[in-house]
């Protein structure tokens, strides 16, 4: 039997009995488990805590600025915020292998974190948001276990390279509980509610080479098209929903113009495990609502086709 109260104080009273009066640094995504891991250890160590938020430039619209919002300035949390954006999208120029785009994205992320590591003082721990499916998932092995085939590991090596002791509060939580603790933190609904997003954010939703002019058109499509799945109350109806960008382009009409531009697909899927997924049966009306917004709104993308794939044998990202 679980009764929140009790356990935010068992938490929070285990976090101060380890770390003492050492600092300890935190890598925040803006998505649930890092946030709810920070909310935590914040409510136990104040400003012992130190995180840091990088803006790998492929971030959904707004991201940043929510994050910064919630921990700096409503929780004061101790927020680095550290805009690499530029960094990573020359690290990936000319880079199409989804594969290669997740470890060069990986690497840049762990040697950013890792100066910013380096100039504060008396660290000694690595927080994470490791929670108890990602305990159970790394026991086992990979491919065949779990039916993993992509390389979801994005900061593996961190504590190794940094010399950190590791801490991780979340580490005996399910995903329900993990919102629950949230909620009871005082994070914001939308927040502990988010669907999942990926480490490799946008570079694995653009298809092929990244490019900025790319991120910008999909974090407008993106945007709009989860804004009326809100609006429409499918939000919490799917699992996960998002836009991907593709580099090809398509003949349309404009006026009395012939146009020639990208191609935006929208992905919404339900699952219970992410293992399988069956594609939403969204209304053809909210369809028709997102697919007249994104092109008449975005300039530069003239057709929206929507994804209708089943997991197996397509996977939910297309990359
Ligand atoms: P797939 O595309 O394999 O995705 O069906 C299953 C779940 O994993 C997420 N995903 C990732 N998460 N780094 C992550 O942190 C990654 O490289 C990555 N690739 C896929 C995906 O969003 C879905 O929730």
């Amino acid at each position: 039997d679980w009764n929140m109260p009790d356990y935010v104080e068992e938490a929070i009273g285990r976090i101060r009995a380890r770390v003492g009066g050492d600092k300890v640094i935190l890598g925040l995504s803006g998505g649930v488990d890092s946030s709810v891991a920070a909310a935590l250890i914040h409510r136990a160590i104040g400003d012992q805590l130190v995180c840091v938020f990088v803006d790998n430039g492929l971030l959904r619209l707004n991201e940043a600025k929510q994050t910064m919002e919630t921990f700096s300035r409503n929780l004061a949390v101790n927020v680095i915020y550290v805009d690499a954006s530029r960094q990573f999208l020359e690290q990936l120029k000319g880079i199409t292998d989804p594969e290669q785009k997740r470890r060069t994205i990986g690497r840049e992320f762990v040697e950013i974190f890792q100066q910013e590591a380096a100039k504060i003082e008396n660290v000694k721990w690595l927080a994470q948001g490791t929670i108890y499916p990602d305990v159970i998932e790394s026991a086992g092995s990979h491919t065949k276990k779990s039916g993993l085939i992509k390389s979801h590991h994005n900061v593996g090596g961190l504590p190794e390279t940094l010399r950190l002791k590791l801490l991780e509060p979340l580490r005996e939580l399910f995903k329900d509980e993990v919102r629950e603790l949230g909620l009871a933190l005082g994070l914001p609904r939308d927040l502990v509610f988010r669907h999942p997003f990926p480490g490799p954010g946008l570079g694995v939703r653009i298809l092929g080479e990244v490019k900025y002019e790319y991120t910008e058109l999909l974090r407008q499509a993106d945007a709009i098209f989860i804004e009326e799945l809100r609006n429409a109350g499918w939000y919490e109806k799917t699992s996960q929903a998002f836009a991907v960008f593709l580099p090809i382009k398509s003949v349309g009409v404009m006026g009395d113009n012939r146009s020639y531009e990208y191609v935006i697909a929208l992905r919404a899927v339900q699952t219970e495990d992410f293992m399988t997924a069956q594609w939403a049966e969204l209304p053809y009306t909210l369809l028709a609502r997102i697919s007249n917004r994104i092109i008449n709104e975005i300039r530069g993308i003239n057709r929206v086709v929507y994804d209708i794939s089943g997991k197996p044998p397509a996977t939910i990202e297309w990359e």
